[in-house]
């Protein structure tokens, strides 16, 4: 299945010279949804998953349904001031915008092994600092997937020593 048929790209969203994938158009399409998700969990079969953590909001559209194919636990990492309970929090750059994300600090135990999960990996700000979340908190970060990679601005070199799952890859 070639998912690009299905990811609609819209130039200059949310600012000039950003090429936007949106996947609304994929998640609205009940059985590729579920074929992209079964593929993600295809290709992170061989990891040793006790827990998968997605970064709000896109990150939970790929993270939540994954885990439940898995049938692991699902972490949500915030925009920091959303969760109730004690938190750790790191700030981050994104492609466009700067950003704040939170944890809480019972989420993951020390020692487990955790899947990071999110739609896009574009300059790796926001999965590098759910990495560091993760890490903080004691936990193995065994992967991180996405649907969708940006290869030109290179997010998988903010993840040395981490194996990282695209379904797709574009240029820009
Ligand atoms: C988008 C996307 C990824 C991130 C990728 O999230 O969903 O999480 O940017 O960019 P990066 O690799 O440069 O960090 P965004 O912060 O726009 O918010 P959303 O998921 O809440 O829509
Ligand atoms: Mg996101």
């Amino acid at each position: 299945m070639d998912f690009k048929e299905i990811i609609r790209v819209i130039p200059d969203f949310p600012v000039e010279g950003i090429s936007f994938k949106d996947i609304t158009t994929l998640l609205k399409d009940g059985e590729k949804y579920r074929q992209a998700i079964d593929e993600l969990k295809a290709r992170v079969s061989h990891l040793n998953i006790d827990v998968i953590a997605g970064p709000e909001a896109r990150g939970f559209v790929v993270g939540a349904p994954l885990a439940y194919a898995l049938g692991v636990g699902f972490v949500p990492i915030r925009k920091s001031g959303k969760l109730p309970y004690d938190t750790i929090e790191a700030g981050y750059d994104l492609e466009y915008g700067k950003d704040k994300l939170a944890v809480h600090t019972d989420a993951i135990l020390p020692g487990q092994n955790v899947l990071i999960a999110d739609d896009l990996l574009a300059t790796g700000g926001t999965i590098s600092t759910a990495v560091n979340l993760v890490q903080k908190l004691g936990g193995n970060v065994v992967g991180a997937a996405f649907l969708i990679e940006l290869e030109q601005l290179e997010g998988r070199k903010k993840l040395p020593g981490v194996e990282v799952v695209s379904l797709l890859s574009y240029e820009d």
